[in-house]
């Protein structure tokens, strides 16, 4: 039996970057999706998945800044699958400005997606996840913010390093009642976010700047989202049982040198 068959998964930001592939790994292990996105091209990823694993999807268009559009999204899904077992809160944005030139609007816009975007998910999910007697959910956070930094991601590193503070809270809140709380830490994914992340850092070669990113990761290269997906996959089924409140990096081992120049690579 693939390991999520069985489980119902609402997962956010899914129509293209890492949440298309958490969608696609949590097609490809079984699970019944409930996916959510801003974009309404939400539906042609739906689509090719229903087309390539079989697997049973509804899409739910939805601003996760919005708390009614998110609990009218859970809703829908338990009307249409009777529960929720999984809640993947992918849904983020990143700006880079500055610190100087970067405005309460942009710090808001932030603050708005990545903190109660997050938040909100976890308020649709978690009654239903109380009444079934017990759930999982990944956030995606990242090792900006709580670990790292590069200069203009002020608004952005805030953001995520607060959701390493909710993972832990929830994951204490709701130990005994079952609900599992984790957090992932990506370095980089080549995803339209990082593509506009490379137009602002370098307008003129944006290319360079992804190569750049791969130079300096260990293993010499971004993450796939289908790599990340495989993480949250592994979240959300019962062979992490044992985990909650953990942050796990998944950056090629970008966070580990200690310099690049020395030692015997
Ligand atoms: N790509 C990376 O290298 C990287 C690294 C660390 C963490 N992350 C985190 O992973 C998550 C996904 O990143 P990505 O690179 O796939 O981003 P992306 O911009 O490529 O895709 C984001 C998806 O979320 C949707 N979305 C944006 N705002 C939304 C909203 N308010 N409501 C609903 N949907 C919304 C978009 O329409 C899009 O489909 C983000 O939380 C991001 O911070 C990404």
């Amino acid at each position: 039996m693939a390991k999520l068959e069985g489980k119902v998964a609402l997962i956010t930001g899914a129509a293209v970057g890492l949440g298309e592939g958490i969608s696609t790994a949590y097609a490809k292990y079984g699970a019944k999706l409930i996916m959510v996105d801003l974009s309404p091209t939400v539906e042609d990823t739906a689509e090719r998945l229903r087309k390539e694993y079989g697997a049973e999807i509804i899409t739910v268009v939805a601003n996760v800044a919005d708390r009614a559009q998110m609990d009218a999204a859970a809703a829908k899904g338990v009307e249409k699958f009777g529960e929720i077992n999984v809640a993947c809160c992918n849904a983020g944005v990143c700006r880079l400005a500055p610190f100087e030139e970067m405005t309460d609007e942009m710090r808001d816009f932030h603050i708005d997606v990545n903190i109660k975007g997050v938040w909100n998910t976890c308020k649709a999910v978690v009654p239903y996840m109380l009444k079934q007697g017990g759930g999982s959910i990944v956030i995606a956070s990242s090792v900006t913010g709580d670990i790292v930094a590069d200069a203009g991601e002020a608004a952005y590193a805030t953001t995520k390093a607060a959701l390493v503070g909710l993972t832990k809270c929830l994951a204490v809140e709701y130990a005994k009642r079952n609900i599992r709380v984790n957090c992932s830490q990506l370095g980089y994914a080549r995803t339209p976010m990082v593509e506009k992340m490379a137009v602002e850092s370098n307008p003129e070669n944006p290319e360079a700047a992804i190569n750049d990113i791969a130079a300096n990761v260990p293993m010499g290269r971004l993450a796939r989202p289908i790599e990340v997906g495989e993480l949250f996959a592994f979240l959300g089924s019962d062979e992490s049982s044992y985990l909650t409140g953990a942050q796990i990096v998944i950056d090629g081992g970008a966070t580990l040198p200690e310099t690049m120049s020395i030692g015997t690579n």
